[in-house]
């Protein structure tokens, strides 16, 4: 008999360090529904916006009704359903990645893109956001465009690296 593949295999990586980070989460919670609120507060934080296919893998680990996880994505307004933008780059600002120069990674995209965290470019193409930590400080610092992690980002490379990411033209 054909066995039926879980969400994490069809959308989401084991190896993206933020769905390592929310697995964390989901553990140190003892995966209690109760969690829930918190859970999604790791999972944001990560991506700066929940995907769907987050949602859906939360709702499947804490064996919660997904009509109880939309709502309470949807109560909150700290939460949100969309990314800013097209394309996507999240800069991480954790400690670690502070250290090893987030500050500059953030400086560069400003200068590149004419953006700040929290902004979009004016044909919504491209998005800019932060997280606190996404769970990869051993490659700090890191930054992530759409859904791929870059490690030990190098300020000079980061235009080149969004540019043949998302074809946003400057
Ligand atoms: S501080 Fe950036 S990945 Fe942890």
């Amino acid at each position: 008999m054909k066995q039926k593949k879980s969400i994490l295999d069809e959308n989401l990586s084991r190896n993206d360090p933020r769905v390592k980070q929310i697995l964390v989460k989901m553990k140190k919670e003892n995966y209690r529904p109760d969690a829930l609120i918190e859970i999604l507060h790791t999972a944001q934080n990560s991506y700066g916006y929940l995907p769907m296919s987050v949602l859906a893998f939360i709702t499947k680990e804490l064996k919660v009704p997904p009509s109880r996880v939309f709502s309470t994505v949807t109560f909150y307004h700290f939460f949100s359903l969309k990314s800013k933008g097209e394309h996507t780059c999240l800069v991480c600002t954790g400690t670690a990645c502070y250290v090893k120069g987030a500050e500059r990674i953030l400086s560069e995209i400003e200068k590149d893109f004419h953006l700040k965290p929290g902004m979009v470019t004016n044909d919504n193409k491209l998005g800019l956001s932060t997280a606190r930590c996404i769970g990869a400080c051993g490659l700090a610092p890191a930054m992530v465009v759409d859904d791929e992690v870059h490690a030990k980002v190098k300020p000079e490379d980061v235009k080149n690296m969004v540019l043949s990411k998302t074809g946003v033209r400057v």
